[in-house]
């Protein structure tokens, strides 16, 4: 009889289920039937007609696909227009736009740490950076969360290139980095700074410019942020906004820019059109920071435990992984689709629902939402 190959999956499941962290898909209906605090569409863009609309004609311009690698046919106009314009928005030199914000961030890791370098990594930042630096050939040092005092020991005495990295907004908590002390450790200690921005472009600095706009530093000469077209900007794909020699290194050496097909046309050009957008409409960054602060207020309030949100990402915590479970199922069963991070999402053990305020969100929305997740919570 042959063994089965996959037998030990079975236990692995069975261990899952006891300690309460199954995952299962739920494909959602294409008319929104709850209320999302669950997305991370924080400028509600991803269904704006204008953004669509500049998708679906992207699509039928350029194609479906983008056809090969960014290096070969995957490069449209489209794509060099969102480079330029994101750059400009965001105050860098250059840009380059990548099919994820996952591979963006690994390719900055990847391509800015040599071997001999040294990486340090805030004990909080997402697994796309953590993969970054699995992936790298320098040696990594993780540092404990939001601790400039720790990036500067770990940097001291350091010969070679080195690299400091950090979420700007964490996306479990919704906590912001340190980023002037951070970028006055690694001005002192020549090292680069790489800043994950997902969660601060379109939230955070003047109209949504994001967290090194907020911070004084964009465009700054050691300072590389990366950004994901998925959140604020509703679309899909990632970007890398630094100096041009930079940039110009990751086109020659980014292993998930160069082997990866390019964003598809429809993705960039919606991410285009949203871009846009908040250009025009810089009350839209304000709005979503409202609406988080408003519902941290509401929901602490009523006693339950929330860290202050510095951009739209909110968690509150809940007794365990089965609590958290129920709460966010009853939660969907009163009609708010909420996010429940647990281990192993979560560095430290703990579980939560996970909200993400929304510029589009009324007051009436907010009062509902907070109603639901006050009553429906975990007693005891
Ligand atoms: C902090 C952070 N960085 C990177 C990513 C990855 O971005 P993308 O979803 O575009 O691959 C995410 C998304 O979940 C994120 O939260």
């Amino acid at each position: 009889m042959t063994r089965d190959p996959f037998d030990w999956i079975d236990a692995s499941a069975e261990a899952r289920r006891r300690a309460g962290l199954v995952r299962t898909l739920r494909p959602r209906p294409a008319e929104p039937d709850l209320l999302d605090l669950a997305s991370n569409d924080y400028l509600g863009l991803a269904r704006h007609p204008e953004v669509t609309g500049a998708a679906a004609r992207a699509a039928q311009r350029w194609g479906a696909g983008s056809t090969g690698s960014r290096l070969v046919t995957g490069t449209t106009e489209l794509h060099a227009e969102l480079e330029a314009e994101l750059a400009a928005f965001c105050g860098f030199e250059a840009a380059l736009v990548f099919a994820t914000g996952y591979a963006a961030n690994l390719a900055a890791v990847t391509a800015l740490t040599p071997s001999g370098a040294l990486i340090v990594s805030d004990a909080g930042n997402h697994a796309s950076l953590i993969d970054g630096c699995r992936l790298s050939r320098a040696e990594t040092s993780v540092v404990p969360h939001r601790d400039p005092d720790a990036f500067r020991k770990t940097l001291d005495g350091h010969d070679g290139p080195a690299l400091a990295i950090t979420d700007s907004v964490f996306s479990v908590d919704g906590d912001a980095a340190p980023l002037r002390e951070l970028a006055a450790v690694c001005q002192e200690a020549g090292a680069g700074l790489l800043v994950d921005d997902a969660h601060g472009l379109g939230v955070l600095g003047d109209g949504g410019r994001g967290t090194a706009a907020e911070a004084g530093l964009s465009g700054a000469p050691g300072l590389v942020c990366t950004v994901t077209l998925s959140k604020s900007l509703g679309s899909q794909g990632g970007a890398v906004l630094g100096p041009a020699p930079v940039i110009e290194h990751l086109v020659n050496s980014a292993r998930t820019f160069i082997f990866d097909t390019g964003l598809a046309p429809a993705a960039a050009g919606g991410a285009l059109a949203a871009l846009r957008l908040l250009r025009g409409e810089p009350g839209r960054a304000a709005r979503a920071r409202t609406v988080a602060r408003e519902l941290h207020q509401r929901l602490t309030s009523a006693g339950l435990e929330s860290a202050a949100p510095d951009a739209c990402v909110l968690s509150v915590r809940a007794p365990g992984p089965q609590a958290a479970v129920q709460w966010a199922a009853d939660c969907r069963a009163a009609g708010i689709a909420v996010g429940c991070f647990r281990p192993p999402s979560v560095p430290d053990g703990i579980s939560r629902l996970r909200l993400s305020a929304r510029a589009d969100m009324t007051e009436g929305d907010i009062a509902e939402a907070c109603d639901v997740i006050i009553r429906t919570a975990p007693r005891g």
